[in-house]
């Protein structure tokens, strides 16, 4: 049985090692990486899905402006296990992450991502068509959702990272290699 759950430090491992498996380095390279290096997801807004004891899914939310004085989320990296796929297990992160960031009173969540599959949760490119990315992307794949109503109405401008900065690998750590510094830089993934 699929359980969806809050993640701990002890999933960090095998999320990146999920994550690792279904985009290979090309995921650093994403323009949403740039809203996320360096930060630690927002606040009680990062889950997996967790089968026998097995991490197979994981979506984590990280605090952005939507242009300038507009608190947002945005949402990704969504993704689940590629053998253990069209069984529900997206939809259910999808609808745990959504509904964790209503209740903690979050106004609107963006994403980057295909309407095709994002559409079913509410997701449309309709009101962020004046805003963008630090860096490339495809304009109809910056989707928002409003937990709000009218909180995309009006949104302009750059979507900029907001979200508590995560701790920086010590210099003694980086030189040695320790797996503590090697921590640091997984918790800032
Ligand atoms: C997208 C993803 C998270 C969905 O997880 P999942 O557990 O298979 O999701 P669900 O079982 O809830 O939903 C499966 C449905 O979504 C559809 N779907 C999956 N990816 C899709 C996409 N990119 N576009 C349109 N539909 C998509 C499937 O065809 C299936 O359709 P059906 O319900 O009509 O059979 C998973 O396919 C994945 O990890 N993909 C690789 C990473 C990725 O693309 N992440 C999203 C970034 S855009």
């Amino acid at each position: 049985m699929v359980k969806i759950r809050n993640e701990f430090a002890r999933d960090i491992d095998a999320r990146e090692t999920l994550l690792d498996r279904v985009w290979g380095p090309a995921r650093w390279q994403k323009t949403a990486e740039r809203l996320r290096e360096g930060r630690k997801p927002a606040e009680g807004l990062s889950f997996i899905a967790e089968e026998n004891g097995c991490l197979i899914g994981t979506v984590r939310l990280w605090r952005v402006g939507a242009g300038p004085a507009r608190p947002a989320l945005l949402l990704g990296p969504l993704a689940v296990e590629e053998a253990r796929r069209g069984l529900g297990t997206g939809t259910a992160l999808m609808q745990r992450a959504i509904a964790a960031a209503r209740r903690l009173g979050h106004q609107a969540v963006l994403l980057v991502g295909d309407a095709a599959y994002y559409r079913r949760f509410g997701f449309s490119a309709q009101k962020t068509g004046a805003l963008w990315l630090p860096g490339p992307y495809e304009p109809h794949r910056l989707l928002g959702y409003e937990l709000a109503p009218g909180a995309l109405d009006g949104a302009r401008g750059l979507i900029a990272a907001t979200g508590r900065l995560a701790p920086m690998p010590s210099l003694e750590g980086v030189i040695a290699g320790r797996a503590g510094a090697d921590t640091a830089v997984r918790h800032a993934a």
